[in-house]
Protein backbone atom coordinates (compact mmCIF):
# COMPACT_ATOMS: atom_id res chain seq x y z
CA UNK A 1 0.00 0.00 0.00
CA UNK A 2 0.74 3.76 -0.70
CA UNK A 3 1.26 5.78 2.38
CA UNK A 4 -0.40 9.40 1.39
CA UNK A 5 -1.15 12.52 3.33
CA UNK A 6 -3.37 14.69 1.33
CA UNK A 7 -3.86 18.21 2.20
CA UNK A 8 -7.24 19.64 0.74
CA UNK A 9 -9.93 22.49 1.01
CA UNK A 10 -13.02 20.17 0.85
CA UNK A 11 -15.02 21.29 -1.60
CA UNK A 12 -16.95 19.04 -4.02
CA UNK A 13 -14.37 18.08 -6.31
CA UNK A 14 -12.20 17.44 -2.96
CA UNK A 15 -14.99 15.36 -1.71
CA UNK A 16 -15.70 13.10 -4.86
CA UNK A 17 -11.52 12.68 -4.33
CA UNK A 18 -11.02 11.98 -0.84
CA UNK A 19 -13.78 9.00 -0.78
CA UNK A 20 -12.06 7.43 -3.35
CA UNK A 21 -8.85 8.18 -1.58
CA UNK A 22 -10.59 6.89 1.56
CA UNK A 23 -11.82 3.47 -0.08
CA UNK A 24 -9.05 2.49 -2.12
CA UNK A 25 -7.32 -0.41 -1.02
CA UNK A 26 -4.29 0.36 -2.34
CA UNK A 27 -3.95 3.60 -0.50
CA UNK A 28 -3.21 3.91 3.33
CA UNK A 29 -4.49 7.84 3.85
CA UNK A 30 -2.21 8.76 6.90
CA UNK A 31 -3.53 12.41 7.51
CA UNK A 32 -5.84 14.88 5.96
CA UNK A 33 -4.61 18.03 6.35
CA UNK A 34 -6.60 21.42 5.33
CA UNK A 35 -6.36 24.54 3.89
CA UNK A 36 -7.96 27.76 3.08
CA UNK A 37 -9.50 28.19 -0.57
CA UNK A 38 -12.88 26.40 -1.63
CA UNK A 39 -14.08 27.11 1.73
CA UNK A 40 -12.47 28.82 4.91
CA UNK A 41 -9.84 26.73 6.94
CA UNK A 42 -12.51 25.99 9.53
CA UNK A 43 -15.03 24.68 7.43
CA UNK A 44 -12.47 22.55 5.56
CA UNK A 45 -11.66 20.48 8.64
CA UNK A 46 -15.16 20.58 9.48
CA UNK A 47 -15.53 19.17 6.19
CA UNK A 48 -12.95 16.92 6.21
CA UNK A 49 -14.13 15.53 9.79
CA UNK A 50 -17.66 15.19 8.30
CA UNK A 51 -16.29 12.95 5.22
CA UNK A 52 -13.98 10.77 7.57
CA UNK A 53 -17.32 9.88 9.67
CA UNK A 54 -19.11 9.50 6.02
CA UNK A 55 -16.61 6.67 5.17
CA UNK A 56 -15.58 5.22 8.23
CA UNK A 57 -11.96 6.51 7.63
CA UNK A 58 -9.96 6.31 10.50
CA UNK A 59 -6.83 9.23 9.23
CA UNK A 60 -5.80 12.25 11.35
CA UNK A 61 -6.96 15.14 10.38
CA UNK A 62 -4.81 18.81 11.23
CA UNK A 63 -5.81 22.02 10.55
CA UNK A 64 -3.39 24.49 8.49
CA UNK A 65 -3.05 27.68 7.26
CA UNK A 66 -6.45 30.51 7.15
CA UNK A 67 -4.27 32.55 4.56
CA UNK A 68 -1.66 32.89 1.75
CA UNK A 69 2.33 33.03 2.58
CA UNK A 70 1.97 37.03 1.25
CA UNK A 71 -0.24 37.69 -1.24
CA UNK A 72 -4.07 39.23 0.63
CA UNK A 73 -6.47 36.37 0.36
CA UNK A 74 -9.27 35.83 -2.33
CA UNK A 75 -12.82 35.07 -1.32
CA UNK A 76 -14.00 31.61 -1.04
CA UNK A 77 -14.99 29.99 -3.66
CA UNK A 78 -19.35 29.65 -2.72
CA UNK A 79 -20.28 30.27 -6.11
CA UNK A 80 -19.05 27.09 -7.46
CA UNK A 81 -18.63 25.17 -4.05
CA UNK A 82 -21.47 26.44 -1.82
CA UNK A 83 -21.77 28.14 1.09
CA UNK A 84 -21.05 25.09 3.20
CA UNK A 85 -18.45 23.73 0.59
CA UNK A 86 -20.55 20.47 -0.34
CA UNK A 87 -23.54 22.26 -2.24
CA UNK A 88 -25.65 23.54 0.39
CA UNK A 89 -25.99 19.47 1.19
CA UNK A 90 -25.35 19.00 5.06
CA UNK A 91 -23.96 16.40 6.39
CA UNK A 92 -23.90 15.44 10.38
CA UNK A 93 -21.87 17.55 12.67
CA UNK A 94 -18.92 15.80 13.01
CA UNK A 95 -18.37 13.97 16.63
CA UNK A 96 -14.06 13.67 16.19
CA UNK A 97 -12.27 16.57 16.75
CA UNK A 98 -9.09 17.37 14.74
CA UNK A 99 -5.41 16.85 15.83
CA UNK A 100 -3.68 19.55 17.86
CA UNK A 101 -0.66 19.85 15.89
CA UNK A 102 -1.02 22.18 12.37
CA UNK A 103 -0.93 20.55 9.46
CA UNK A 104 2.78 21.73 8.98
CA UNK A 105 3.68 19.79 11.93
CA UNK A 106 2.04 16.91 11.49
CA UNK A 107 3.25 16.63 7.69
CA UNK A 108 6.55 16.56 9.08
CA UNK A 109 6.08 14.53 11.68
CA UNK A 110 4.76 11.97 9.39
CA UNK A 111 6.95 12.34 6.92
CA UNK A 112 10.00 11.82 8.94
CA UNK A 113 8.90 8.61 10.49
CA UNK A 114 8.42 6.92 7.21
CA UNK A 115 11.59 8.08 5.16
CA UNK A 116 11.35 8.17 1.39
CA UNK A 117 7.82 6.10 1.55
CA UNK A 118 4.96 9.35 1.93
CA UNK A 119 3.38 11.13 -1.35
CA UNK A 120 2.24 13.97 -0.27
CA UNK A 121 -0.66 14.84 -2.58
CA UNK A 122 -1.70 18.76 -2.18
CA UNK A 123 -5.17 19.43 -4.01
CA UNK A 124 -5.54 23.14 -2.76
CA UNK A 125 -3.48 26.22 -2.13
CA UNK A 126 0.04 24.62 -1.89
CA UNK A 127 0.61 27.03 1.93
CA UNK A 128 0.27 24.41 4.19
CA UNK A 129 3.04 22.49 2.32
CA UNK A 130 5.54 25.75 1.38
CA UNK A 131 5.24 25.86 5.82
CA UNK A 132 6.22 22.21 6.23
CA UNK A 133 9.25 22.74 3.86
CA UNK A 134 10.26 26.10 5.89
CA UNK A 135 9.66 24.30 9.29
CA UNK A 136 12.08 20.94 8.41
CA UNK A 137 13.90 21.48 4.76
CA UNK A 138 14.92 17.92 5.01
CA UNK A 139 11.43 16.87 4.22
CA UNK A 140 12.54 17.65 0.57
CA UNK A 141 14.55 14.37 0.73
CA UNK A 142 12.71 12.16 3.03
CA UNK A 143 9.11 12.57 1.37
CA UNK A 144 8.77 10.44 -1.92
CA UNK A 145 7.05 12.42 -4.19
CA UNK A 146 4.78 15.60 -3.89
CA UNK A 147 1.44 15.08 -6.20
CA UNK A 148 -0.48 18.44 -6.85
CA UNK A 149 -3.47 19.38 -8.97
CA UNK A 150 -2.70 22.71 -9.71
CA UNK A 151 -1.59 24.79 -12.62
CA UNK A 152 -2.55 25.43 -16.18
CA UNK A 153 0.66 24.93 -18.14
CA UNK A 154 -0.22 24.48 -21.86
CA UNK A 155 -3.88 25.58 -21.76
CA UNK A 156 -5.76 29.00 -20.23
CA UNK A 157 -6.32 29.22 -16.52
CA UNK A 158 -10.02 29.12 -15.09
CA UNK A 159 -9.40 32.34 -12.90
CA UNK A 160 -7.82 34.15 -15.28
CA UNK A 161 -6.55 33.56 -18.40
CA UNK A 162 -3.39 32.30 -17.17
CA UNK A 163 -3.90 30.97 -13.44
CA UNK A 164 -5.55 27.97 -12.17
CA UNK A 165 -7.37 28.50 -8.51
CA UNK A 166 -4.86 26.41 -6.44
CA UNK A 167 -1.60 28.19 -7.48
CA UNK A 168 -3.55 31.59 -7.72
CA UNK A 169 -4.62 31.58 -4.50
CA UNK A 170 -1.36 31.50 -2.90
CA UNK A 171 1.76 31.63 -5.63
CA UNK A 172 4.49 32.36 -3.39
CA UNK A 173 4.08 28.44 -1.86
CA UNK A 174 3.19 27.48 -4.92
CA UNK A 175 7.12 28.73 -5.82
CA UNK A 176 8.27 27.31 -2.95
CA UNK A 177 6.91 23.69 -3.19
CA UNK A 178 7.78 23.73 -6.76
CA UNK A 179 11.18 24.71 -6.65
CA UNK A 180 12.38 22.57 -3.73
CA UNK A 181 14.23 19.44 -4.32
CA UNK A 182 11.66 16.53 -4.37
CA UNK A 183 9.67 14.56 -6.76
CA UNK A 184 6.47 16.77 -8.61
CA UNK A 185 3.93 15.89 -10.73
CA UNK A 186 1.92 18.36 -11.53
CA UNK A 187 -2.41 17.72 -12.67
CA UNK A 188 -2.84 20.91 -14.15
CA UNK A 189 -5.63 21.76 -15.90
CA UNK A 190 -4.28 20.40 -19.36
CA UNK A 191 -5.20 16.93 -17.98
CA UNK A 192 -7.99 17.71 -15.09
CA UNK A 193 -10.70 19.24 -17.85
CA UNK A 194 -10.12 16.14 -19.82
CA UNK A 195 -12.29 14.41 -17.48
CA UNK A 196 -16.24 14.44 -16.90
CA UNK A 197 -18.47 13.27 -14.03
CA UNK A 198 -22.04 13.27 -16.06
CA UNK A 199 -25.19 13.36 -14.35
CA UNK A 200 -26.21 9.84 -15.49
CA UNK A 201 -22.83 8.41 -14.23
CA UNK A 202 -23.81 10.42 -10.94
CA UNK A 203 -26.62 8.65 -10.81
CA UNK A 204 -24.66 5.54 -10.80
CA UNK A 205 -22.32 5.94 -8.75
CA UNK A 206 -26.06 7.03 -6.37
CA UNK A 207 -27.03 3.65 -6.98
CA UNK A 208 -23.99 1.57 -6.07
CA UNK A 209 -23.20 3.55 -2.96
CA UNK A 210 -26.68 5.22 -1.51
CA UNK A 211 -25.04 6.77 1.61
CA UNK A 212 -21.90 8.23 0.30
CA UNK A 213 -22.55 8.37 -3.17
CA UNK A 214 -25.48 9.93 -3.00
CA UNK A 215 -24.29 12.32 -0.99
CA UNK A 216 -21.64 12.92 -3.32
CA UNK A 217 -24.34 13.58 -6.21
CA UNK A 218 -26.63 15.43 -4.33
CA UNK A 219 -23.92 17.27 -3.44
CA UNK A 220 -22.25 17.19 -7.05
CA UNK A 221 -25.27 18.82 -8.55
CA UNK A 222 -24.24 22.61 -7.47
CA UNK A 223 -21.01 22.34 -8.99
CA UNK A 224 -22.71 20.73 -12.23
CA UNK A 225 -24.92 24.13 -11.94
CA UNK A 226 -22.09 25.85 -11.83
CA UNK A 227 -20.47 24.65 -14.79
CA UNK A 228 -24.00 24.28 -16.90
CA UNK A 229 -23.52 28.30 -16.27
CA UNK A 230 -20.29 29.15 -16.98
CA UNK A 231 -19.27 26.65 -19.68
CA UNK A 232 -22.63 25.40 -21.08
CA UNK A 233 -22.00 21.61 -20.67
CA UNK A 234 -23.18 19.25 -18.64
CA UNK A 235 -21.27 17.66 -15.84
CA UNK A 236 -18.24 18.83 -13.43
CA UNK A 237 -14.44 18.45 -13.86
CA UNK A 238 -13.69 16.01 -10.75
CA UNK A 239 -10.05 17.85 -10.66
CA UNK A 240 -8.54 17.00 -7.63
CA UNK A 241 -9.86 12.90 -8.39
CA UNK A 242 -6.93 13.47 -11.31
CA UNK A 243 -4.00 14.09 -8.68
CA UNK A 244 -5.14 10.79 -6.29
CA UNK A 245 -5.75 8.58 -9.08
CA UNK A 246 -2.40 9.30 -10.49
CA UNK A 247 -0.93 8.12 -6.86
CA UNK A 248 -3.08 4.65 -7.19
CA UNK A 249 -2.56 4.55 -11.39
CA UNK A 250 0.56 6.12 -12.49
CA UNK A 251 0.02 3.95 -15.92
CA UNK A 252 -2.97 5.63 -16.73
CA UNK A 253 -1.31 8.80 -17.18
CA UNK A 254 1.36 10.45 -19.93
CA UNK A 255 3.41 13.19 -18.47
CA UNK A 256 5.67 15.49 -19.89
CA UNK A 257 9.47 16.19 -17.99
CA UNK A 258 9.78 19.99 -17.16
CA UNK A 259 10.74 22.43 -14.73
CA UNK A 260 8.28 25.49 -14.17
CA UNK A 261 8.41 28.82 -13.25
CA UNK A 262 5.21 30.38 -11.09
CA UNK A 263 4.46 33.97 -11.48
CA UNK A 264 4.07 35.73 -8.12
CA UNK A 265 3.17 39.22 -9.35
CA UNK A 266 1.11 41.40 -11.88
CA UNK A 267 -1.82 40.15 -14.70
CA UNK A 268 -0.47 36.59 -15.16
CA UNK A 269 -0.02 35.78 -11.24
CA UNK A 270 -0.44 32.70 -10.70
CA UNK A 271 0.50 31.50 -13.92
CA UNK A 272 2.47 28.34 -14.27
CA UNK A 273 5.10 28.30 -17.06
CA UNK A 274 7.15 24.88 -18.34
CA UNK A 275 11.22 25.45 -18.50
CA UNK A 276 11.40 22.79 -20.27
CA UNK A 277 15.21 22.91 -21.29
CA UNK A 278 15.93 22.12 -17.69
CA UNK A 279 15.06 18.22 -17.63
CA UNK A 280 15.07 16.64 -13.76
CA UNK A 281 12.80 15.35 -11.37
CA UNK A 282 9.31 17.37 -11.83
CA UNK A 283 6.70 16.79 -14.49
CA UNK A 284 3.16 17.45 -15.59
CA UNK A 285 0.33 15.55 -17.13
CA UNK A 286 -0.93 16.00 -20.22
CA UNK A 287 -3.21 12.91 -20.73
CA UNK A 288 -4.94 10.31 -18.90
CA UNK A 289 -6.51 7.19 -19.65
CA UNK A 290 -10.59 8.59 -19.09
CA UNK A 291 -12.38 5.36 -19.40
CA UNK A 292 -10.15 3.64 -17.14
CA UNK A 293 -10.34 5.89 -14.75
CA UNK A 294 -14.24 6.54 -14.66
CA UNK A 295 -14.55 2.45 -14.15
CA UNK A 296 -11.95 2.48 -11.83
CA UNK A 297 -14.09 5.77 -9.76
CA UNK A 298 -17.05 3.46 -9.78
CA UNK A 299 -15.35 0.27 -8.76
CA UNK A 300 -13.81 1.75 -5.97
CA UNK A 301 -16.07 4.60 -4.73
CA UNK A 302 -19.09 2.90 -5.23
CA UNK A 303 -17.72 -0.04 -3.01
CA UNK A 304 -18.64 2.24 -0.12
CA UNK A 305 -21.91 2.16 1.87
C1 LIG B 1 -9.05 23.43 -8.04
O1 LIG B 1 -9.62 24.56 -7.39
C2 LIG B 1 -10.61 24.18 -6.46
O2 LIG B 1 -11.77 24.93 -6.63
C3 LIG B 1 -10.86 22.72 -6.72
O3 LIG B 1 -11.18 22.03 -5.52
C4 LIG B 1 -9.57 22.21 -7.30
O4 LIG B 1 -8.67 21.84 -6.29
C5 LIG B 1 -9.41 23.47 -9.51
O5 LIG B 1 -8.89 24.61 -10.11
CA1 LIG C 1 -9.44 21.36 -3.98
Amino acid sequence: MKKIIIDTDPGIDDAQALCYAMAHPQLELLALTTIFGNVSVELATQNALQLCELTGSTALVAQGEHQPLQIKPHPVADFVHGKNGFGNVDLPPPARQADSRSAAELIVEIVRQHPGEVSLIPIGPLTNIAQALQLAPDIAELAAEVIIMGGAVEVAGNVSPYAEANIWNDPHAAKQVLDAKWPVTLHGLDVTHQVIFSPEFLDTLAQQSPQCGGFLRDASQFYVDFYQSRNGFNGCCPHDLLAICYAANPQWYTTRTSNFSVTTEGEEIGRTTAIADKPGNKRYATAVDVDSLLEDYLKITGGLQ
